[in-house]
């Protein structure tokens, strides 16, 4: 069965370029950004895994642990590291989970089911590039699939991570295209006497179901 949000991310032991990491034990109480790339040495992926690590901080700000994986061994991680560091002048200080038995992105449903150059020498499947977002409660709470053809956004990612974070405090959702610092809206089961109580007179009725509102974003 396909993973779906709101499924608590599945546990695992796998060894990393960073030692052997125990899943939950790792992120743990944190949020997590746990993400696959088709394979080291590969164009694409050097440069998303330059900007990602160069990005770290950002995600720390939001208090976001990032795990990587693809399926080849710890030593060809290592060794593709020092090429994303000299590319990119970014340190890569994240773990990258080794799962050339494919374990790991089976569990996760992470393999590419159509992409016939995204294959190892033997003809398997290398992994796409899949996003799980998980939270402090190691649930689920975003899915995001790439193709091996098209290199992710992470400051899109990052947006996202910041709505559902500021949801979860503040019982509202965000419109298209919102950035922190927008208008947002307030949550649909949010009625009644809450509307007030929650967010005074500063909100702007658009339809019934569409109410804007300004809330601080941390
Ligand atoms: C890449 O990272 O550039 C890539 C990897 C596998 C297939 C196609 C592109």
């Amino acid at each position: 069965m396909a993973l779906r949000l709101g499924d608590t991310a599945p546990d695992f032991e796998a060894q990393t370029n960073k030692g052997p990491i125990k899943f939950h034990d790792y992120i743990k109480d944190s949020w997590a950004l746990f993400f696959s790339h088709p394979a080291d040495y590969t164009p694409v992926c050097t440069t998303e895994l330059g900007a990602l690590a160069g990005e770290a901080k950002d995600f720390d700000a939001l208090g976001v642990k990032l795990v990587g994986l693809s399926a080849d061994d710890v030593e060809s991680h290592q060794g593709w590291i020092k090429d994303i560091q000299q590319f990119s002048g970014n340190q890569v200080d994240f773990p990258i989970v080794a799962d050339a038995d494919r374990k790991v992105s089976t569990l996760y449903g992470m393999l590419d089911n159509q992409d016939a150059t995204n294959v190892d020498a033997k003809g398997i499947p290398f992994t796409v590039r899949s996003v799980f977002v998980i939270d402090p409660q190691q649930k689920i709470r975003l899915i995001l699939t790439y193709p091996a053809s098209t290199g992710r956004s992470f400051p899109e990612i990052r947006r996202a991570i910041t709505s559902l974070q500021l949801g979860d405090k503040k019982k509202i959702t965000t419109p298209a295209n919102w950035t922190p610092g927008d208008k947002v809206i307030v949550h649909p089961s949010v009625q009644g006497e809450a509307v007030k109580e929650l967010f005074g007179d500063n909100v702007e009725t658009v339809f019934p179901y569409l109410r804007f509102t300004k809330v601080e974003s941390s």
